[in-house]
């Protein structure tokens, strides 16, 4: 399968860390350490970060986008952050369904199928988060709720919409944990969500799309992950907190470990 019309995305994930100073200490590193790289760099910050990093990272190929949002775009959401929000303050792309956002908070796919498409609707570039459990995967049971997950959440988009979305294949068990899927247990999911794409919106949609892996990505082993066929890009929690060790996947064509 060509990856040559995809293009390779790195992207970070702050999580709930970092203050306004220590963001825009961090961009003042980082954004000179990856200019003019290959990869599109992203950077998924807190709500209360987007305003600032967006101004600090103005002039460089660093995007800045959120971490989640609501569906609708206004009203009683105590707590809550709309699409238009984001764009007032411009954030580009938003991560949706993100593992945490599942466990924790109780997020199903189709109520993350609602926020990608308000997404859609106000201009915001969706990442949409899968992953299995260790007990799914263990009880033989990965495929289905991989299928599940991407179908239910990405439920009623057109081909055309789906141009603008990028899939993030995050196994649970991975996150945060140290423990990154082997490259052969990445590719089998990657090519696994692609044949998913491929039947549902055709061949053509499933070439396109690009499919990130998250889990314990750092440094030293991003490189063997980007040497699989269908990952295009890399999602990052903990090792995009220093900008050094982020650059440095960023940059892991030429980085040595
Ligand atoms: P991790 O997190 O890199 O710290 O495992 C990845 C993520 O949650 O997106």
């Amino acid at each position: 399968m060509s990856q040559l019309s995809r293009p390779t995305i790195i992207a970070g994930n702050w999580k709930m860390f970092m203050t306004i100073a220590e963001a825009t200490d961090f961009i003042s590193h980082f954004a000179p350490a990856v200019k003019g790289c290959e990869p599109k760099v992203y950077l998924a910050v807190p709500f209360t970060l987007i305003g600032k990093s967006v101004e600090a990272s103005l002039g460089t190929n660093v995007v800045i986008g959120a971490q989640n949002m609501h569906n609708e775009t206004g009203g009683a959401f105590t707590g809550e952050i709309s699409a238009p929000m984001l764009r007032d303050v411009k954030a580009q792309f938003v991560l949706l369904g993100h593992s945490e956002r599942r466990h924790i908070f109780g997020e199903t796919s189709p109520f993350i199928n609602k926020k990608v498409k308000r997404a859609l609707l106000e201009d915001i570039q969706p990442i949409v988060c899968i992953g299995e459990t260790k007990k799914e995967r263990e009880g033989g049971t990965m495929k289905e709720v991989i299928e599940v997950q991407l179908n239910q959440s990405l439920s009623g988009v057109s081909a055309s919409e789906l141009e603008h979305i990028v899939i993030a294949y995050e196994p649970v068990w991975a996150i945060g944990s140290g423990l990154t899927a082997t490259p052969e247990q990445a590719q089998e999911v990657h090519l696994f969500c692609r044949e998913i794409v491929k039947k549902k919106w055709g061949k053509e949609a499933a070439e396109r799309i690009p499919i990130l892996y998250g889990g314990s990505v750092k440094p030293s082993n991003v490189r063997i992950l980007m040497d699989q066929p269908d990952l295009d890009g890399v999602l990052v929690g903990g090792a995009s907190l220093s900008a050094d060790s982020f650059a440095k996947i960023v940059n892991f064509q030429t980085t040595k470990v």
